[in-house]
């Protein structure tokens, strides 16, 4: 499926991003699409929670956002119906979970297959949830690092697009381990996004489709 072109220039997909926290992942996505290099309408960011930095970025960018504030719903499900009828409103052509600690309702992850991608600070199919640097350094890996991947039913379990991948060094730290891999997502999530916008990335048949070839493993790159 290409974008099909407005006035000579390529449609700007409608994306929107779902956050958290901090939001540095969106701050990256915004600094590229200032700088021109990512040609992207960032139409709406999403929170689960009020108050977060990531919300005060998005509005000192511009961005609208909007907030569905989970503990205020008593039942889950609704909580989760108010986000699908949000999303459903801002009619993206792409979701980007940076950074968003839910597990996304089965409706949903359907509605947007092959239109929505997640980052997860780990080296896919290792260290699946939670505490991923921790898990990596008490394994003695060598190598840890982070995957943008399709979003699937499975938890971080869609087929992957690109890793950033670093050498585990002696007496590493979480936060030192954290902090080299979070800017190499700097890199590898705004790299994904471009290539989804221009139309050489697809989810199909369960692979990742890039330049119209079938990916076998993801696209890699190294820490310098
Ligand atoms: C990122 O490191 C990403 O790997 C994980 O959550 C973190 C979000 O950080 N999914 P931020 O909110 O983008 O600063």
């Amino acid at each position: 499926m290409s974008i099909s072109p407005i006035n000579g220039t390529r449609a700007q997909i409608r994306t929107v991003i779902l956050i958290s926290g901090s939001g540095t992942n969106l701050q990256a996505i915004i600094n590229e699409v200032r700088s021109g290099e990512l040609e992207i309408n960032l139409c709406a960011v999403i929170s689960d929670r009020p108050g977060i930095q990531g919300l005060e970025r998005a509005e000192q960018a511009g961005i609208p956002t909007r907030v569905v504030d989970y503990q205020k719903f008593e039942q889950r499900a609704d909580a989760d119906t108010a986000l699908g009828r949000e999303l459903e409103s801002t009619a993206p052509d792409l979701v980007i979970l940076a950074g968003f600690m839910r597990i996304l309702p089965a409706e949903i992850v359907t509605r947007y297959r092959g239109h929505m991608l997640n980052i997860h600070p780990s080296l896919l199919p290792k260290y699946r949830g939670l505490h991923t640097y921790r898990r990596a350094i008490e394994a003695g890996d060598s190598h840890h690092g982070s995957t943008v991947h399709f979003v699937t039913a499975e938890l971080d379990a869609g087929p992957a697009i690109v890793q950033y991948r670093v050498p585990i060094n002696a007496n590493e730290t979480e936060a030192s381990l954290a902090a080299r891999v979070q800017q190499g997502e700097y890199l590898i999530y705004p790299r994904a996004i471009c290539w989804f916008a221009e139309g050489r990335l697809r989810l199909y048949d369960g692979d990742v489709w890039l330049d119209n070839h079938r990916q076998t493993q993801p696209a890699i790159l190294n820490e310098l």
